[in-house]
């Protein structure tokens, strides 16, 4: 199953295009980099240290959390941002995508994959979910396998270096995680190489409120939890070569879809 990945892939070491399957995991064709195959999951981060776990990264990846991510934590957190439900949510993620990755797609900081299985379900080709978490990976795999969907595979990497070939996908997936990136810019950056030219990206992320008594201040602050400003969200993304060709705001939960402007 996982040679399915290989047209995908390219090796995090030294970015070679040819990455081969090898017994229990993949090998770099040219500087012979091993990833091996741990629990069903190909482990691409050669350099683990270079990471930065915030507090709410850490939080959101204990055994606790993860057990209830999906059934609760998601869906609380999203109804407060946004005073929706997350079943809304995903349905605008799939009415904005529906068109889109017939030939692969990435949903990027995948967590335990409650996006990543409804993807799986409504498009025929491969879908990759990739995350940094091992905890939110074993959750993720756990589920996919239990609902018997076959077009998925799942990666641990980073979104800032990301082992994935130039232009791999003409859809890429991000939700509930740009805001939380160390690194948002290195991550655009990295989205815009692995698309396809013309290739879409869906997002929902969160917009700083205008008031919130400090709140917002203190999940900044302390814990990483982070607010884009929508204005400057939108620059930034032109600037990485986007354009937002539809997006939906429910008070401070912003979803959109951008395409890469060639
Ligand atoms: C709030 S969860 C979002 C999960 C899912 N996409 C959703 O919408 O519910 C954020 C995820 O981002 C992942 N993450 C954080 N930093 C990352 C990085 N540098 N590369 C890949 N994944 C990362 C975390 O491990 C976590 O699973
Ligand atoms: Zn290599």
């Amino acid at each position: 199953m996982i040679s399915k990945l290989l047209p995908f892939m390219r090796c995090p070491v030294c970015s070679h295009a040819v990455v081969v399957e090898s017994s229990e995991g993949l090998m770099c064709d040219r500087c012979h980099a091993f990833f091996p195959l741990k629990s069903g999951i190909v482990d691409m981060l050669p350099n683990e240290a270079e990471e930065v776990i915030t507090p709410f990264q850490r939080l959101m990846q204990t055994p606790a959390i993860v057990s209830v991510y999906e059934g609760m934590w998601r869906r609380i957190g999203y109804y407060l941002a946004s005073s929706r439900s997350f079943a809304s949510e995903l349905e605008t993620v799939l009415r904005i995508t529906s068109t889109r990755g017939d030939a692969g797609a990435l949903d990027l900081a995948c967590g335990t994959g409650v996006f990543t299985r409804p993807l799986a379900r409504s498009k025929p080709g491969l879908v990759i979910g990739l995350d940094l978490s091992w905890p939110m990976l074993r959750h993720a795999r756990r589920l996919v396998t239990r609902e018997g969907l076959d077009n998925v595979l799942f990666v641990r990497a980073t979104a800032f270096r990301m082992p994935f070939r130039d232009s791999a996908f003409p859809f890429v997936n991000c939700c509930g995680a740009l805001h939380l990136f160390d690194r948002p810019d290195d991550a655009l950056k990295e989205i815009r190489r692995v698309l396809s030219p013309g290739g879409r990206f869906s997002v929902q992320t969160t917009i700083r409120p205008e008031r919130s008594g400090g709140m917002a201040y203190v999940l900044e602050r302390f814990i990483r939890f982070g607010f884009f400003n929508e204005a400057v969200l939108r620059q930034k993304l032109q600037r990485h070569g986007f354009d937002i060709v539809e997006s939906e705001r429910h008070r401070i939960s912003f979803t959109f879809l951008a395409r890469r402007i060639d």
